[in-house]
């Protein structure tokens, strides 16, 4: 049997009211998401986006908010300004280019890629449970005995979360 790497929950509910989050984390889980995958997407994608610059940001922004996915969303995240997550008030993605194509460097995607493969090695040693749930619904099923662990937004950031 697998051991746990540095002694996380063994069992445990890990919810954020942003679904993209949420979904990125079950794919991993799921293994519809794997380093392979997400190397091969943001080599090709960065490529489009140094031939194609602020035009194919915003066709792979008009793409996620028709049909969101993990891998989209990661490209967004590297390719948007300053990596802001932003959404508007119909859940719509609407940060601008971030103008640096240079994020998609080698170095940068067998970065993410390495982030990705030790995520899925923690998740797949763990019974964790991934929902995309406001915080006042996830604590109202804690029960005598569980440890909360709560992260909540920062303010005064370059991020407008805090409002909602
Ligand atoms: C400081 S971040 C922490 C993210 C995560 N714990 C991590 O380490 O990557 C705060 C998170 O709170 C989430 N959030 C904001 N309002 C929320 C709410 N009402 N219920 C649940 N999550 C919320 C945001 O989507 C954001 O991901």
């Amino acid at each position: 049997m697998r051991r746990c790497a540095q002694r996380p929950p063994k069992r445990a509910l890990l919810t954020d009211s942003n679904v993209h989050i949420i979904r990125l984390y079950q794919d991993i889980q799921r293994g519809s998401l794997t380093p392979g995958l997400a190397k091969a997407f943001l080599a090709e994608e960065g490529e489009k986006l140094r031939a194609g610059g602020e035009a194919h940001y915003y066709a792979v922004r008009d793409r996620f908010n028709s049909y969101p996915t993990s891998l989209d969303f990661l490209f967004l995240n590297r390719s948007c300004f300053n990596g802001v997550m932003r959404f508007n008030r119909h859940g719509k993605f609407n940060v601008p280019y971030g103008h640096k194509p240079e994020r998609f460097a080698q170095a940068y995607v067998t970065k993410i890629t390495n982030q990705i493969r030790r995520i899925a090695e923690v998740i797949s040693a763990c019974e964790w449970m991934f929902a995309a749930t406001d915080f006042r619904r996830t604590l109202a099923t804690a029960q005598l005995g569980d440890l909360v662990y709560a992260d909540p937004p920062y303010g005064g950031r370059h991020v407008d979360y805090l409002n909602s």
